[in-house]
């Protein structure tokens, strides 16, 4: 039995003026895990948020904290997203000369410890340090910003790691772009969780929410049957 797809809502996409209700909103509509993108304005081209929302929002989801650091460097602050709630923590591959210290230093905090990479890097970046992986996160988009278009050359990547993984227990992200028409692809490309941002605020209401969690999570079911 294949391990159940994961949705995961990327809340750069929620009304950062009612972050709270967005948070219970998106749990209450479905979502498996709570996607939060940091960005640091120096590794992407923007600037998010960090360690103070994640406290302030923490206790309201019981829901995996999935924390995307796209932030240089990023070991400084690990035990700090660490101890504000992060269940995940996954940093870029570009992002540091260090990986594989990054993620001894994750694993070491008690979190399940990522790797990023962007669309121009290759799955080769993860050969030598699988065995310190819980998570895998292709980006479908160049990071930094919500609401672009799926790269699609990114799904021959998804595959190769994918095949990289073997039975290892990690979890294999998609994020960027994904949205009931590209959900089919990477989930039969390999994927099994899945960051949506956009795709799922879209129509800014609880019942909108759950209807496209739901559409996401049936499109991508439908990928796994291909
Ligand atoms: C991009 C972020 C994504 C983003 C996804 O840098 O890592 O998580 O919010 O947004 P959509 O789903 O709109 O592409
Ligand atoms: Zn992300």
């Amino acid at each position: 039995m294949p391990e159940p797809i994961i949705i995961a809502p990327s809340i750069l996409s929620a009304d950062f003026a009612r972050l709270g209700d967005e948070i219970e909103a998106i749990d209450a509509a479905g979502a498996d895990w709570i996607h939060c993108d940091v960005m640091d304005g120096h590794f992407v081209p923007n600037i998010s948020f960090g360690l103070d929302v994640i406290k302030a929002i923490r206790p309201l989801s019981a829901k995996a904290f999935d924390v995307h650091l796209m932030i240089a460097p990023a070991d400084p602050y690990l035990e700090a997203f660490a101890k504000a709630g992060a269940d995940v923590i996954t940093v870029h591959a570009e992002a540091g000369p260090h990986l594989d210290r990054s993620l001894q230093a994750i694993r070491a905090f008690g979190k399940r410890a990522g790797v990023a990479i962007c669309p121009a890097t290759s799955e080769q970046a993860l050969a030598h340090v699988l065995d310190r992986l819980d998570l895998i996160l292709v980006m479908s988009v160049n990071p930094g910003f919500g609401g672009q278009s799926f790269i699609r050359s990114q799904l021959e990547k998804i595959r190769r790691v994918r095949a990289m993984i073997g039975d290892r227990p990690i979890r294999l992200e998609v994020d960027g772009g994904v949205n009931v028409e590209t959900a089919a692809a990477v989930v039969a490309a390999g994927a099994d969780t899945i960051v949506a941002g956009s795709s799922v605020f879209r129509g800014a209401t609880p019942e909108a929410y759950r209807d496209n969690i739901a559409a996401i999570k049936a499109a991508a079911e439908a990928g796994r049957r291909r």
